[in-house]
């Protein structure tokens, strides 16, 4: 039995979880799901990605503490996940005490063998924010082609890349403020004394052969030493020894991998850390990403494993990049779906099934088609598979009490169908998923064609034929149990429901190698229903909406005319303040107790840095009463009280004049 360690990408904690990280993460929980059903040990642990600027400025601009918005994050893509059947065994955060501790003993140990070091470093800075800017927050003229609007890292026009202390006249996006051009010391891993190990260890099978020759175009040009530090303000972990100084956040990322794990041995007991991490171990360990990180994957990780006396990886299996329709996934377009966008209208199993379709070996991008997925789930999984078991089942309870043949009717048919479960499970081993279904519905072609020639719906009245006909349903039944079996860790949903419906404990994968024999079978019920394409194009339009509401509250966005009908939906209304304190651990907030007439609310605002909470009580406010409740760290806010200005001290509250009273609707 082989002890195995996965995982996916750690999304990051700043957005919605949308198709591209589903394909990922289904990806990532079907070869799971395959490696338990051949009964290895198999863990599948996940987090996310909180750390670095991002978050921090997200949070701000919220009003809230860049905890409580990666914890609410956190819940929801852990939520968004398991809806789609994707069963991590742990989904952690890489804010975690776990993390801090390796992440520190990791740069302690590279530090004591002398694999890091200290240089100045000039970059832009912010002198309104108070910040170093990071390339995405830096705008200006480009070096090369003059072009303007352009970021710190390269042009959009002429495809130049560059430093952003090269662009002509930067301005921060953060402020508008003009950057100056400031000197701090900076802690670097130096990578390129891993330079032979990493070149050894690239050319091994722990990488696709595409990514090794990638590999070797940077690994030949000479490795850089890798700013591993930022400067405060900087959400992250300040490095041991240093008081302003921070893990830059791909330095602490892929230790969260470790960190949940550790987290998930610490709750579940029996389990060793140091098994699967110590040097020599046995264990293995994948990691499932896309083929924008390789670099982070395949060169810094193993080397800081290397560096700081930890394993590496036993194989990083990379994919390309999800396109729909052929284009990039685009909001306006409706094609850059949020999972829960998905499951309004959608059955989770269709999108899990129609991803397996798509999964190989390669990175190759994927190109994913509104039409053929509708045709693939209908016609493949719906028509061909399915089809099989509700052919055959009628006739199984109308001549027979429901119980199959004690003999297998065609053993050339059975023996290929059972024989295939040797091929498939290469090529799940191997991520060869697309190929793998498209044997298995070859294999319910041949099925299907086998039961036409029989004609058992002719013959079912006949008794001299009798045998046939329960020979041939009950090899029908048998197939679609083998294939059902093949498709299990695609469709685990469809796959408890077969197993009710033939009387069955939870399939393995070695159950193919024997049929059911004189076995009862319940009625057949639907076990999955076609897509309606007026469903997905429910999703598409969903998507643009979200895009357009979002686009109105960009602040880049010029601002765009509401309908007096759209203004109508918001239920602005009078509130009296009844209470108002300061909330533990969140300097920002202050938790209000309104009053609105006819009912009571507890609502967070942003305005600690404002407004002494006493001077509150008694006033009158304008809130958002129809907002949908927030779950925050601290409670639920139950609606949003409205203000003026752009935060901080500058804040101002809304208030009615004198002579109006909580409950009245505002217009
Ligand atoms: N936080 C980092 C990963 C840290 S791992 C130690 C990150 N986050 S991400 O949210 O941007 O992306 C998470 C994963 O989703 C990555 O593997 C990325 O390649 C994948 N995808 C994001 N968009 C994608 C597509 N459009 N298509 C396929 N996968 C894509 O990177
Ligand atoms: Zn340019």
């Amino acid at each position: 039995m082989r002890r195995i360690l996965v995982t996916s990408a750690l999304p990051n904690a700043n957005g919605a979880i949308h198709l591209g990280h589903l394909f990922e993460h289904i990806q990532t929980d079907i070869w799971v799901r395959f490696q338990r059903m051949m009964g290895n040990e198999c863990y599948y642990v996940c987090a996310d990605d909180a750390h670095g600027t991002a978050t921090m400025l997200a949070a701000e601009r919220l009003g809230t503490t860049p905890e409580a918005m990666i914890e609410s994050l956190r819940e929801e893509h852990a939520d968004d996940f398991r809806r789609f059947h994707v069963e991590h065994d742990n989904y952690y955060s890489t804010h975690s005490p776990e993390n801090e501790h390796f992440t520190g003993t990791i740069y302690e140990r590279l530090a004591a063998d002398d694999r890091t070091f200290t240089a100045d470093v000039e970059q832009l800075y912010d002198p309104e924010r108070k910040l170093f800017l990071a390339d995405r927050f830096v705008k200006g003229n480009c070096p090369r082609c003059g072009h303007d609007d352009q970021y710190g890292d390269n042009c959009q026009e002429c495809g130049a890349t560059y430093d952003a202390t090269e662009l002509g006249n930067p301005r921060s996006l953060l402020s508008d403020a003009t950057p100056e051009l400031r000197s701090s010391k900076h802690y670097f891993f130096d990578l390129a004394q891993f330079t032979d190990f990493l070149k050894d260890w690239t050319a091994t099978e722990a990488v696709q052969t595409e990514v090794t020759n990638k590999l070797a175009e940077w690994l030949t040009g000479g490795l850089k030493a890798w700013d591993i530090s930022r400067d405060g303000p900087y959400f992250g972990f300040t490095i041991p020894g240093t008081t302003e100084k921070y893990f830059y956040v791909w330095m602490d990322a892929p230790v969260g991998y470790m960190a949940s794990f550790k987290n998930l041995c610490d709750r579940t007991g029996g389990l060793d850390f140091e098994d699967f991490w110590r040097s020599d171990s046995e264990a293995e360990v994948h990691h499932f990403i896309g083929k924008d990180i390789i670099n982070f994957h395949c060169l810094f990780w193993p080397a800081v494993l290397r560096g700081a006396g930890y394993r590496t990886p036993t194989k990083v299996h990379t994919h390309g990049f999800i396109t729909v329709d052929g284009v990039q996934m685009s909001k306006s377009r409706g094609t850059f779906i949020n999972a829960g966008t998905y499951l309004e209208h959608l059955d989770p199993e269709y999108l899990r099934y129609y991803f397996a379709t798509k999964l190989a070996a390669n990175t190759d991008d994927v190109d994913i088609q509104l039409d053929d997925f509708v045709q693939r789930v209908n016609s493949d999984l719906v028509g061909k598979v399915v089809n099989i078991a509700s052919r055959c089942a009628g006739f199984i309870h109308r001549g027979f009490d429901g119980v199959l043949g004690a003999k297998v009717h065609d053993v050339e048919l059975w023996t290929a169908v059972s024989d295939a479960r040797h091929e498939l499970a290469d090529l799940y081993e191997r991520g060869d998923v697309g190929r793998a279904v498209r044997q298995i519905t070859a294999l319910a072609d041949r099925t299907n064609q086998y039961i036409a020639e029989y004609e058992p719906w002719k013959h079912v009245n006949d008794p001299d034929r009798a045998d046939e006909v329960q020979g041939v349903c009950s090899l029908g039944i048998n197939v679609f149990r083998a294939l059902v079996i093949y498709l299990k860790p695609i469709l685990p949903a469809m796959a408890a429901k077969a197993e009710t419906f033939l009387q069955v404990e939870p399939l393995a994968w070695e159950d193919a190698g024997a049929p059911l024999v004189a076995h009862e079978i319940h009625r057949f019920k639907a076990l999955f229903t076609r897509i309606d394409r007026k469903d997905v194009d429910k999703v598409v339009a969903a998507t643009v909406a979200e895009a357009e509401t979002e686009a109105g509250n960009g602040a880049e966005e010029h601002s765009q005319h509401v309908s007096i009908d759209e203004f109508g939906k918001i239920d602005l209304r009078v509130a009296k303040v009844l209470a108002a304190n300061f909330v533990d651990g969140a300097d920002k907030l202050i938790e209000l107790r309104l009053d609105l007439g006819v009912s009571q609310r507890t609502v967070f605002a942003g305005v600690r840095e404002a407004y002494d909470p006493t001077s509150l009580v008694d006033r009158l406010v304008v809130v958002v009463a129809n907002l949908a409740p927030r779950k925050m760290r601290f409670g639920t806010s139950e609606g949003m009280v409205l203000a003026a200005g752009p935060g901080g001290e500058d804040i101002f509250l809304v208030s009615p004049d004198s002579g109006a009273e909580p409950g009245m609707r505002v217009t």
